[in-house]
């Protein structure tokens, strides 16, 4: 049984996207069934009008497909993106996010497992408070949280970081090998152990 792995995100102008697909990369990597999606822009035309690189990702014709709550029920394990926005979570994201209570209310979220990442534009900007109040949704829904940790010392080489892989994009910068190759390990993390406990359950459930 191959363990579906959900990566669902929101960005605006490309960084936490391309950090969705390293994560993927490394989930797909252990043999796992991997769906990338991404939340709906609800931003005013206007907004992102006002930024060329926004208006500009957003215009591209390689995006991914828009995430539904069948993409939710679907995996087993998700991890969860977005782009620090003041300290948090972009509003797009908590908008999909928000619309959970209906599988929350059947339990249905209970036994996933969840992990987080995030890209800012300064170090001490968010990335850790943005990653933490993502993983506050799955204290709700009750899923497992898998933080990134230190599996190998490439973690403390990029951000150090053990929350969730994270990109600090200075001047306009887009991930580079080091953050992909973090959200590669994250990746693979979770889909290893959503494995793992789908062979013990049901190794138990036939004993
Ligand atoms: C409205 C807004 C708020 C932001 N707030 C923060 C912040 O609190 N801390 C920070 O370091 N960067 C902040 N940023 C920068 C973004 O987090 C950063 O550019 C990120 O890489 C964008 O990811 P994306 O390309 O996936 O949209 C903010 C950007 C915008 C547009």
């Amino acid at each position: 049984m191959k363990p579906k792995i959900l990566v669902v995100y929101y960005s605006a102008t490309g960084n936490v996207a391309r950090l969705a697909h390293g994560l993927a990369k490394g989930a797909a990597d252990t043999g796992a069934d991997v769906r990338i999606r991404r939340v709906a822009e609800t931003a005013p035309l206007e907004a992102i009008a006002s930024n060329p690189r926004w208006s500009d990702y957003l215009s591209r014709d390689d995006l991914d497909e828009i995430a539904s709550l069948d993409d939710v029920v679907w995996a087993d394990g998700m991890a969860i993106g977005s782009p620090t926005r003041f300290g948090g979570p972009a509003s797009q994201l908590k908008a999909f996010l928000d619309t959970t209570g209906g599988l929350w209310m059947q339990g249905a979220l209970l036994t996933k497992v969840c992990t987080a990442f995030t890209s800012a534009s300064t170090g001490h900007g968010g990335v850790e408070s943005t990653v933490l109040a993502i993983n506050n949704h799955c204290y709700h829904w009750g899923t497992l949280i898998m933080p990134l940790g230190y599996p190998d010392s490439h973690i403390l080489k990029v951000t150090g970081n053990p929350y969730g892989s994270s990109f600090i994009a200075r001047s306009g910068s887009t991930p580079d090998e080091d953050s992909l190759t973090a959200a590669h390990t994250q990746g693979a993390r979770l889909a290893t152990i959503v494995g793992d406990l789908l062979r013990g359950r049901r190794e138990s459930e036939m004993t």
